[in-house]
């Protein structure tokens, strides 16, 4: 994640020269520097004291040991600090931190790898407008950012763009075999799913109708999608929808308060 976004900064034209990295792996190191030609250093402080904006994208497991021993220096420092980390609360990170509160917790998805992410932000109240525009900057950077009101809301964005690559990934497969069981090649049924897919989510988004109006556009009475329609109908598909992403945000929670056990240590 952290290299993507990175390739996001620099195809937008940051300098590289103001991009440092922390990576304890030598060899990925040696990657990152040849692949964007930035700083990379195996010691986090010295990239603490080198940024303005620090992005912790270091799995949620091993978040809480980084933000304890990296504390001193962010309070020294006082960079905003924008965290990628799944499961990971704003009252945890900022306890691991020193109470620590320019902060900014984000839910990124892995279609950032291609510029085409959707991620969630939310910011501490005490992070101001420049603040706020720093860390929307970093995130467009490989794709789609948006504002949510309150932390809360980040169990839902987990659950419905956080998870929701592999929910679209599952459709194309079940599309796919489907296909094939109609007596198209494997080939021609993946690249036909791959490529409607595309053109389903691009005509929505460049289209001012609502996917529901174009689902009935495209919906002749007494036709061939209405009758695929139909079988989605009786099969219930929008409350199993509901179902799924109710099971991905109480997930979301659970894991929350697991990674923040040690909160009040
Ligand atoms: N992948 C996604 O789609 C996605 C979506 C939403 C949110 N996120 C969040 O993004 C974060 C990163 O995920 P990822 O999939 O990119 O994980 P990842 O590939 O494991 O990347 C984590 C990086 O942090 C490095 N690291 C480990 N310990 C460190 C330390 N003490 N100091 C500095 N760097 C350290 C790791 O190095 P080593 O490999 O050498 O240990 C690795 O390069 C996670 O918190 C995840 O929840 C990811």
């Amino acid at each position: 994640m952290a290299a993507s976004l990175i390739g996001g900064l620099v195809a937008d034209n940051w300098s590289t020269d103001q991009i440092y990295v922390a990576e304890p792996d030598e060899g990925c190191r040696e990657s990152l520097s040849s692949r964007f030609s930035i700083h990379t250093s195996h010691d986090n402080h010295s990239v603490v004291m080198a940024s303005d904006i620090l992005v912790l994208a270091v799995k949620p497991q091993v978040m809480r040991d980084v933000t304890t021993n990296l504390a001193e220096a962010v309070l020294r420092k006082r960079p905003l600090v924008v965290s990628i980390a799944a499961g990971v609360r704003m009252v945890d990170l900022s306890h691991w931190l020193g109470d620590y509160l320019s902060l900014v917790r984000c839910m990124p998805n892995t279609p950032a790898q291609v510029g085409s992410g959707a991620t969630a932000l939310y910011a501490d109240p005490s992070v101001d407008n420049a603040g706020r525009d720093m860390a929307e900057t970093v995130m467009r950077a490989v794709g789609l950012a948006l504002w949510v009101d309150n932390e809360s809301q980040i169990d839902a964005v987990t659950a419905l763009s956080g998870s929701g690559p592999a929910y679209f990934f599952y459709v194309m497969e079940a599309m796919e075999q489907a296909g094939i069981e109609l007596g198209l090649s494997r080939e021609t049924a993946r690249l036909l799913t791959l490529q409607t897919a595309f053109g389903a989510s691009k005509m929505a988004l460049e289209s001012s109708d609502s996917p529901r109006e174009l689902r009935k556009k495209v919906t002749s009475p007494g036709g061939t999608t209405e009758s695929a329609l139909t079988v989605l109908k009786e099969g219930q598909f929008k409350k199993l929808f509901a179902q799924t992403l109710n099971a991905a945000c109480e997930r979301s929670k659970k894991l929350a308060t697991k990674l923040g056990q040690y909160t009040d240590e």
